[in-house]
């Protein structure tokens, strides 16, 4: 099987599998409690907390450890927007029309709470322009959120340049990084950013683990999206997840150098040079700029169908983005760009893992030529 949905949910990495049977069998204590192997786990989930912080350019004391990154967005906008302490007057949210889709189930939701919510469209490649945002900003603008990389189409926004208007304007900036991080350069004081959101299994760790970066975390008061026992700073309740942690550190470890090598590979290329010589028509959603592991693909000339259900047991390929691939219509994220509903049924989203060859591509060009109409 070639699996080539790696922006859904990537392969766990052979050295996350080892490090998570390693920590479900030694670090089971819980961390909160004060004995010997308490702490042994404690001191592990620490080290990665550190790692993280390192890697990110922040302080660990502004890392907390979430499910992923959809109870990480929560936190961001309700831990915040909702807490006491919030300025009644400040009740609008900007976010972006190409956000994933649990950005729009909370604003949904703090629809209900009295919040006003202002989407900002992207240019027709795919990018938020810092312009576009200046022109929603109101006396009333509590939180701008902003994806760094999307998730369908692998554009990389203006993160640096949206902060900085957010800091001028004193508004607070979040940005989820579910998808960049591990794969690009990220510095929360470079990108100017106030929150950010992350994820272990888009990097090849496991499941049901992500963080969350809140900038100044301690001198905020935030209300927990889940209630506990003050674990997590109080702003996430439970016992913390020590052996995910554990996994997440070792993606962590691992995944930048390895993406490094796939990046040397030049695969994306490889495909849009194959499907040129193979005389396919195609068109890019987005831009080049894209990270290189990513490309939406409008295939005017092939049934993407077909394609698609011909060759399941050889290619694992999303229509749509995963959570709305099922469904047949076009995502939010292609009807932002402008594509219309037939345009949308002739594009697939390709995302590689890093082992991809050149071997699989040519299969893939030959399985969309079998597929012309
Ligand atoms: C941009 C983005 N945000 C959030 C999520 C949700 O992440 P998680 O599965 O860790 O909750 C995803 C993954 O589907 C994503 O791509």
């Amino acid at each position: 099987m070639i699996y080539l949905d790696s922006a859904a949910s990537y392969p766990l990495l052979p050295e996350v599998k080892t490090s998570l049977i390693y920590a479900f069998d030694s670090c089971y204590a819980n961390s909160a409690s004060g004995h010997i192997l308490g702490e042994a786990v404690l001191q592990k989930v620490d080290k990665v907390r550190e790692e993280l912080a390192d890697m990110i350019g922040a302080y660990p004391s502004e890392i907390i450890f979430t499910s992923g990154a959809t109870e990480s967005n929560n936190i961001a906008f309700k831990s915040i927007l909702l807490n006491s302490d919030h300025p009644k007057d400040k009740n609008h949210i900007i976010i972006s029309a190409i956000e994933h889709k649990c950005i729009f189930a909370i604003c949904e939701y703090l629809k209900g709470e009295g919040f006003e919510v202002s989407i900002v469209l992207p240019n027709k490649e795919g990018i938020i322009e810092p312009k576009s945002i200046v022109s929603l900003i109101k006396s009333s603008t509590a939180l701008v959120s902003v994806m760094h990389v999307n998730n369908e189409l692998g554009t990389i926004n203006p993160i640096s340049e949206i902060g900085e208007i957010c800091f001028e304007h004193n508004i607070l900036f979040h940005s989820d990084a579910a998808q960049s991080f591990g794969k690009t350069e990220i510095d929360v004081d470079d990108l100017n950013v106030d929150i950010m959101s992350f994820s272990a299994h888009k990097i090849g760790g496991p499941k049901g683990i992500g963080a969350v970066y809140i900038r100044d975390l301690r001198k905020r008061s935030l209300t927990p999206v889940i209630h506990g026992a003050r674990q997590e700073q109080g702003v996430r309740g439970g016992t913390v997840a020590a052996p995910l942690i554990v996994g997440f550190g070792t993606a962590i470890n691992t995944f930048p150098h390895s993406y490094l090598s796939f990046v040397d590979k030049g695969i994306r290329n490889y495909l849009l040079t194959q499907l040129t010589i193979a005389e396919i028509p195609f068109s890019i959603n987005g831009n080049e700029k894209a990270l290189p592991h990513m490309v939406s693909l409008t295939l005017p000339k092939t049934n993407v169908g077909i394609l698609v259900r011909d060759n399941e047991k050889l290619f694992c390929l999303a229509q749509g983005s995963a959570c709305s691939s099922k469904e047949i219509e076009a995502s939010h994220v292609l009807t932002a760009l402008g594509l219309s509903r037939e345009e949308a049924e002739f594009t697939f989203r390709i995302s590689f893992t890093n082992e991809i060859t050149t071997a699989d591509i040519n299969l893939l060009v030959s399985a969309i030529k079998k597929a012309a109409i």
